[in-house]
């Protein structure tokens, strides 16, 4: 039998909830708590193999001491619900109470491990429940921190749409004609000649990689990506039966000149890059590494999957074109989003490519969610139209400056000594280099357990263990002072 286990973080929702209400309950704390975790077995929400919480952290979630969760525990184990398991732990083993299941409940936990999407790193999955916990501090989180989402002006295009009738039926497959005539423009802007039926517009640009993932390639094919790359953290290519295959970079992106050799030596179908402000590595693809990109490309004959979700944050000048823009064969997808800008909340993001590619995909879409929701679509071309965006990733940019320029001081502070780093001139990300070469899984847990959520370097590459990704995006200036102090602090006692 699999275990599954159950979530933490979510115990502890629960639980704030329950505190409220039970206290002052005449009936006693371990009778209520038997009761709760009663239901939640013969509900069905702790299946059984379910691994439940440990004794320690269910008194913390409940509040109670840990003799309370003694009683209740043992009383369930009585009743022939729950069992200790070998290697410590406790696990649900029936889910009706006192007398044994006439049929024998579904095993999810076999069913969940059968899926066939492989599931997240454990570490990402980790770092997602962990993003809720109250308190915490997020260095390295890849959004805008919600002091710089526009909730003002979207309340005002949200009334716009809701005034004029609102959407409320199924979409086109390839989505609203007018933001896709906006968005076409707004890339001609930077150099790319579309029209509106070569715009896919889908549910950011996640949902970009896993239509192409099921819509373009076979089984067994080779994706090229740089090494590092943010899609080393999402294994949607991998769950399509893909292998990712790293190219190295360097200051100027990735290596243009080893880039066909590669493509041989794996016989690769595709290569996916980020040129523009990269995740994780802050780098921005020089112009003349683009040309010869572009060059092996054409050569070789390998298509490009162009992410250009950062572009409109750059800080310190306009980025170069994007590939796209040189772009004479119809070889590059290129990808964009609204999540970075304006709301990763929104689920807006697009696709331009040759057009029976687009069509593909559109029809992939359609059996998967019928198009992305027409009310974001409309928000999304409010903002266009209006102006507002433009105003916005103005503001986006100064403050984002200020947030770069009070990170790198604090590294200055605290890191100058212990690690090294590239200055981004635009999008989130710092790559943070340790000088010495410790336990990424330490490291995490320690800073965890002091409320300081990173992002280890080695969800980007395998390899990359002394790294971490920063954010300069996310945590208020103050939580960052504290955070990398303290970061600092964790990482000089456990070198030494
Ligand atoms: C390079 C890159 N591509 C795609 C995404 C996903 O963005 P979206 O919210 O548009 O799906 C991210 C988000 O972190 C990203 O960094």
């Amino acid at each position: 039998m699999h275990l599954l286990f159950y979530p933490l973080e979510v115990l502890f929702m629960e639980q704030t909830h329950w505190q409220r209400s039970s206290r002052q309950s005449a009936t006693p704390l371990h009778v209520q708590i038997t009761q709760y975790i009663r239901d939640k077995i013969v509900g069905g929400e702790w299946p059984v193999g379910t691994r439940i919480p440990s004794q320690r952290k269910l008194a913390e979630a409940f509040n109670v001491n840990r003799s309370t969760i003694v009683t209740a525990l043992d009383e369930l184990t009585a009743a022939g619900m729950l069992e200790g398991c070998k290697g410590g732990g406790t696990r649900v083993i029936n889910h009706t109470w006192g007398a044994l299941a006439v049929t024998p409940p579904t095993d999810w936990g076999t069913y969940v491990k059968s899926g066939i999407h492989r599931p997240n790193l454990p570490a990402v999955q980790e770092i997602n429940r962990a993003e809720f916990r109250p308190g915490i501090i997020r260095l390295g989180t890849g959004e805008l921190s919600p002091e710089l989402l526009p909730d003002r002006e979207t309340s005002i295009l949200l009334r716009r749409v809701a005034d004029r009738t609102p959407p409320l039926g199924y979409g086109e497959p390839m989505g609203d004609p007018s933001l896709r005539e906006l968005l076409a423009a707004r890339l001609q802007q930077h150099g790319i000649t579309v029209s509106a039926s070569s715009v896919l517009i889908v549910s950011g640009a996640l949902q970009a990689l896993q239509l192409i993932s099921v819509g373009l390639l076979e089984r067994g094919s080779t994706v090229l990506v740089e090494r590092p790359s943010y899609l080393y953290s999402v294994p949607v290519f991998q769950s399509a039966g893909m292998k990712l295959r790293g190219v190295p970079m360097d200051s100027d992106g990735i290596r243009a000149d080893l880039v066909n050799a590669y493509a041989r030596q794996y016989n690769a179908s595709l290569l996916y890059t980020i040129p523009t402000f990269h995740n994780p590595s802050g780098t921005m693809m020089s112009e003349e590494r683009r040309m010869q990109l572009m060059n092996a490309s054409e050569a070789s004959g390998l298509p490009l999957i162009e992410d250009d979700v950062y572009r409109d944050l750059w800080l310190d000048a306009p980025p170069a074109n994007p590939l796209k823009a040189r772009d004479r064969t119809g070889n590059i997808l290129y990808l964009g989003s609204l999540s970075k800008t304006i709301s990763p909340g929104l689920r807006i993001g697009w696709i331009a490519g040759p057009q029976p590619v687009l069509e593909r995909l559109a029809d992939i879409k359609m059996q998967s969610d019928y198009g992305s929701s027409a009310i974001s679509q409309q928000v999304a071309a409010e903002w266009l139209s209006s102006g507002m965006y433009e105003q916005h990733v103005q503001q986006v940019r100064e403050l984002l400056r200020a947030r770069r320029a009070a990170m790198l001081n604090c590294l200055n502070r605290y890191f100058a000594e212990i690690a090294s780093w590239n200055t981004p001139a635009g999008g989130f990300y710092i790559w943070l280099k340790l000088k010495a070469q410790l336990s990424a899984r330490t490291l995490f847990d320690q800073a965890l357990r002091q409320n300081i959520l990173i992002n280890p370097g080695h969800l980007y590459d395998r390899d990359a263990n002394q790294y971490i990704r920063l954010s300069y995006a996310f945590a208020s200036i103050e939580d960052m002072e504290h955070g990398l102090a303290r970061l600092a602090a964790i990482i000089r006692s456990i070198s030494c």
